[in-house]
Order: structure tokens, then C-alpha cells, then sequence
């Protein structure tokens, strides 16, 4: 749809979540294709004109050049936020309608300074589809769904990878590596194959078996290791320099957060500069939610939008809810949580470096923090897919049976705008729900007599 050879102007909330091609759409799309960069020169300036300016840490608050290449904080080993000179953007929101629809279209906000560094596969820009019948059926007027499963290789993790492939590439690392709890190992594979570069990936042996298959097939180091993510991570980080890696850990490294910050541009843009009121967002590693809440804060500085913001709320499975316990208790790091268990395997996260940042956003943003069972999400998955034709990925569905919940407790009322994340393909998970058609021999006499 994205990269079929036309240009798609505008998803925007009056087409009713629905496509409205400009009347350049007839005309082929320029770039989008070529290997190694996202757009054609003539659309990507070479330089991008990112305003990228430093990095700064998420906690002492120290700032460090990032024209090398950082992972944590060297001071205090906590998060670092690159920092951009916004006064300098030139960008003005109508400016992008005549741009590409990737997450690229927001480069000046974005780290990359050559375009010849852009790795792109025509992540983002995902359509905000409305969800009138769900709507309906939760008593919400304004139900929308952020559908980031029509991203490369099927989850929103594309955004992240493409923004720290990237940057990384620009800054000389030849070989990445993350530990995932699956999504995002298929998709660190992808882009390093698509940048030439080489790429481990080490993922829990039972994460979904398409995650193992886009790895090994995208050409990626790949092992499977009897343990979870944070396991996983440990075996990155002592095999890195072994193996010449640059670790893309994520929010241990600056600029994964980056790529996952377009939800929150792509968010007012698609509502016209305005942001709804409440957004449920399936967390594990709580990336896109953290990144959501600095593209707020940047959009406000730029003059794109007001001081408004939703509340933030965080779902997670009921086998794996470190955060949400630390809501509850009042804290502000989250212990970790043992023996994590849960299908929805992107939400098996037992313990998250970016804890903090999570929970100061989601109580900053009067937002909340609730989990859901495995049944819920089984049932909600059957529910988004019936009702609006969207298969989510379990985490996706996960929104929804939080909405569920929310709408009987009060916390969010029927005239609340609402936007659910649905962070990846439900087809990447073909066993997660219930689907057993009868089956029938190719000569039963049911088909003569009427099924
Ligand atoms: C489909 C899906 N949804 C949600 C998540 C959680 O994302 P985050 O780490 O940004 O919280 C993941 C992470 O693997 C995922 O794959
Ligand atoms: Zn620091």
C-alpha cells in the first residue's frame, strides 16, 4: 500500500481513518525503493537536515556528543535522549503533506544527517483507522486504531530498528546486535540486511517461531536462549566486543526510542495537531510510550501543538506486570518481575531500564496502568478482528480488553478520544486465539445438502 509505486498523500481523521490519494498519486512515486536510502534525493536532501544536537541524560542530566557512538549514560548508566536544536527546524506541519508517507517525513526531527544513511522499508506512517463498530459497542464515540501492524515485517519494532540502524551505520558501527523478545530480532535483522550490515540476534527459545524465521532468513547470527530477554540481553552484552557488535538494546542505546517517537507525530498529524484524550499502549520495554511522550514535548516546543496531552495508559499482561505493580505501590523503578509468562510474548518484559521514564509520563499524564489476562486478550483479539476486521497481535489486543475495563470502572467515559496501539500483526501469531474451522471431506454430503 505504502510502497506500491504511487504516492499516498494524506490518511487524515476526515477521510473517516480511510486513504485520500492527492492528485499527485497517479504520478510514481520517486525513491522509496532504492536500497540502502528511504527516499530519492530529490524528496531527502542530502544532508536530511536533522537538528540533531546532543545527547542528554534521561537522569543526571549530563550531556555528551552525539557525533560518537553512546549506549547509557557514562556518568550513571541511565538512559540518554538525543537532544535537538528545534529552534533551527524549518519544518511547518503543512509542509509534509508533499512528503513520503515513512516515518522518514520527520527528519529534521530524526538523528540521521546523510540520507545516504537512511535504511528504510517504508516503516511507518500507519493508518489511524477509526473504529466505528467497536466504538459502538463500548459506548466510546471516538474509538481509533493505530495500526502499526502494517509496518516491515509486521510490528511497529521497524520504526526503531530503522532509526538506530541507521544512525549507527552513519556513525561506522559495521555489525549490530539486540536481544528481543522476538519482534524486534526479526526486525534489527531486516534492516541490517538491508544496510549491508552484519547482525546478531538472541531471542528466548520460545519466543513465536516467525521471529526465528525472519532472523535466520535476514541473514542474522541467530540464537535461542533457555531463559527471557533480560537473559538474552546479558548475552549480548558480554559477547559484543567478541564479536564487534554495537548493542541495540533498547533505550541502551539513543535512538531506537527515535524511530518509535513518530507514533506520537504521526498521532497529531493524523488527528490534525491535535492529540486524543487517552492513548493504551501495550508495554513492555515501554519504548514507544517513553518516545510518544518526548514527540509530545517536541511538538509543543516547535509550535505544532498545544500543551495538552492523553493520559498514557500502560497494559500488560497479568503473567508479566512489573510496571504495573510499581503504579500501584507508589514507586518509581519497578522491581523485577519473576517467572514472566505470557503469549503475548513482546509483553513479556520482566524488567524494563527505562522504568522510570514510564511511570513519569503515565502519572505526569493523570494516565493509569492495568493488566489483562491471557482470556482477555484471547477474546479481544477474536474481537478487534470480527468486529473491524483488524487482526491484532495479542499486545494490540491487549488494549482492547484493557478498554474493556476501563469503560466499566469509569476511568474512561464514552465521549473520552481514544486511540488503541495495536503494535503488531496478528498474523504472527496464528495460534494465539481460538480458530478451529470443521472440517469436511472434499465429498461430504453437506455440500450437496447445504453446509
Ligand atoms: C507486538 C509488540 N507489542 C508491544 C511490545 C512492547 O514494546 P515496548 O518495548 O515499546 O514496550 C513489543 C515488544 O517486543 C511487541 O513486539
Ligand atoms: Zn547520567
Amino acid at each position: 500500500m505504502k510502497t506500491n509505486g504511487m504516492e499516498i498523500a494524506d490518511r487524515s481523521p476526515e477521510s473517516g481513518g480511510g486513504l485520500i490519494l492527492s492528485p499527485d498519486a497517479l504520478r510514481p512515486a520517486r525513491g522509496l525503493d532504492r536500497a540502502g536510502a528511504g527516499t530519492d534525493d530529490a524528496i531527502m536532501a542530502n544532508p536530511t537536515g536533522s537538528a540533531l544536537s546532543h545527547l542528554e541524560c534521561t537522569h543526571c542530566g549530563r550531556t555528551h556528543d552525539a557525533e560518537e557512538l553512546h549506549r547509557l549514560c557514562p556518568d550513571c548508566q541511565k538512559v540518554l535522549h538525543p537532544r535537538y536544536d528545534l529552534a533551527r527546524v524549518r519544518l511547518e506541519p503543512a509542509d509534509l503533506a508533499a512528503r513520503e508517507p515513512s516515518m522518514w517525513r520527520y527528519r529534521e526531527v530524526l538523528p540521521v544527517r546523510d540520507a545516504e544513511h537512511v535504511i528504510s522499508l517504508g516503516e511507518g506512517f500507519t493508518p489511524l483507522l477509526t473504529a466505528p463498530r467497536l466504538g459502538a459497542a463500548l459506548d466510546v464515540a471516538d474509538l481509533r486504531i493505530k495500526d502499526e501492524g502494517q509496518n516491515p515485517t509486521g510490528s511497529f519494532k521497524a520504526r526503531g530498528m530503522s532509526a538506530a540502524v541507521s544512525r549507527a551505520r552513519e556513525l561506522g558501527a559495521t555489525a549490530v546486535a539486540a536481544p528481543s523478545a522476538g519482534n524486534a530480532g526479526g526486525a534489527l535483522a531486516a534492516y541490517a540486511a538491508r544496510a549491508g550490515m552484519t547482525a546478531g540476534v538472541v531471542m528466548p527459545e520460545d519466543c513465536p517461531r516467525i521471529n526465528q524465521v525472519e532472523a535466520v532468513l535476514a541473514g542474522a547470527d541467530t540464537w535461542l536462549v533457555e531463559g527471557l530477554i533480560d537473559d538474552a540481553g546479558r548475552l549480548v552484552a558480554t559477547s559484543a566486543a567478541g564479536r564487534g557488535w554495537f548493542d541495540l538494546s533498547t533505550l541502551k542505546e539513543p535512538y531506537r526510542v527515535e524511530g518509535k517517537k513518530t507514533l506520537g507525530y504521526e498521532l497529531a498529524e493524523q488527528l490534525g495537531w491535535e492529540l486524543p484524550d487517552v492513548v493504551i499502549y501495550p508495554t513492555g520495554g515501554g519504548t514507544g510510550l517513553v518516545g510518544m511522550w518526548k514527540a509530545f514535548a517536541e511538538m509543543t516546543e516547535l509550535g505544532w501543538i498545544g500543551a495538552e496531552r492523553p493520559r498514557m495508559v500502560v497494559v500488560q499482561a497479568a503473567g508479566c506486570a512489573p510496571i504495573v505493580r510499581a503504579h500501584d505501590e507508589g514507586q518509581r523503578h519497578a522491581q523485577r518481575w519473576p517467572d514472566a509468562a505470557t503469549g503475548a510474548s513482546g509483553l513479556r518484559v520482566p524488567a524494563a531500564v527505562g522504568d522510570y521514564m514510564i511511570l513519569d509520563a503515565v502519572r505526569a499524564s493523570g494516565g493509569t496502568a492495568l493488566s489483562v489476562t491471557e482470556d482477555e486478550m484471547r477474546a479481544a483479539t477474536g474481537e478487534m478482528a470480527r468486529v473491524e476486521g483488524v487482526h491484532p497481535a495479542p499486545e494490540g489486543a491487549a488494549t482492547l480488553a484493557a478498554l474493556h475495563r476501563l469503560r466499566a470502572s469509569g476511568e474512561v467515559s464514552g465521549a473520552d478520544r481514544v486511540v488503541l496501539f495495536n503494535t503488531g500483526a496478528g498474523q504472527k501469531y496464528p495460534d494465539f486465539a481460538p480458530a478451529d474451522p470443521p472440517r469436511l471431506p472434499a465429498d461430504s454430503p453437506a455440500w450437496r445438502d447445504g453446509l
